[in-house]
């Protein structure tokens, strides 16, 4: 590959309380993730390497740190380390209010110079690998988050109208994949629904690829927002 970029990980376990309560994933389930996204960006000359690990007791952030909620940004306040480059992941809970039901969600890299404190992806945490939540339990809910981070959108943003994921060889989707479909094509425009892609919402274990566009897309937005320090 002829682009070449580590992205430093911090990895913060939110607890639902003391230190052996829910949510306390292991080191090795963290690793395991790891090397689940380091496999699925393999092809994108994007390596992903472990920095450090902190574990934090909160029940509120737990329970609550869905996406725009000011409690999310007190965890990210407290936690986050280094720069635009950095990736911080956060495994929560969603248990309660809008988050409820929540796999994840990420902030977008153009967003980062604007609000930096509040760049990251959030997960649920037993969507790590050896997690006990059915049909998400292979990491990949990390991968699909994390091409957000790097700049991508839903293969169906936009539904069936332009510009779309703004990635030329992904057609256009008017709904998302759920399960694992055969096949599907939901607008009329030629091209076949991507049911298996990272960025559409099928269940892990039918999950398994980016396209050479979502790759040349991810290249262009590190090298644009997450090369700094
Ligand atoms: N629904 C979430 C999102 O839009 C994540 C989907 C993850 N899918 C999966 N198979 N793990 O960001
Ligand atoms: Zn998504
Ligand atoms: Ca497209």
């Amino acid at each position: 590959e002829v682009f070449n970029a580590t992205i430093p990980i911090y990895w913060h376990v939110i607890c639902a309380g003391d230190a052996i309560s829910e949510g306390n994933i292991s080191d090795s389930q963290i690793e395991a993730n790891l090397d689940v996204i380091n496999k699925d960006y393999s092809a994108s000359g994007v390596r992903y390497a472990l920095e450090g690990i902190t574990r934090t007791a909160n029940a509120s952030w737990f329970a609550n740190a869905g996406p725009q909620t000011s409690l999310q940004a007190d965890m990210k306040k407290e936690l986050r380390q280094g720069g635009a480059n950095a990736l911080n992941i956060y495994t929560v809970g969603f248990r309660n209010g809008p988050s409820r039901g929540l796999l994840g969600y990420s902030t977008f890299p153009s967003a980062y110079q604007g609000a930096p404190q509040d760049d990251g992806v959030v997960i649920l945490y037993s969507t790590v690998p050896g997690g006990d939540l059915p049909k998400f339990n292979l990491g990949k809910t990390l991968t699909h988050e994390v091409g957000h981070w790097v700049g991508l959108y839903h293969t169906f943003e936009g539904g069936c109208l332009e510009p779309g994921d703004y990635v030329d060889d992904t057609p256009p989707e008017a709904l998302p994949s759920f399960g694992c479909p055969a096949s599907k094509h939901t607008c009329t425009s030629p091209g076949m629904d991507l049911v298996h892609n990272f960025m559409d919402y099928a269940d892990d274990d039918c999950m398994s690829e980016f396209t050479s566009g979502q790759i040349a897309r991810m290249v262009s937005q590190i090298s644009t927002y997450r090369l700094g320090p």
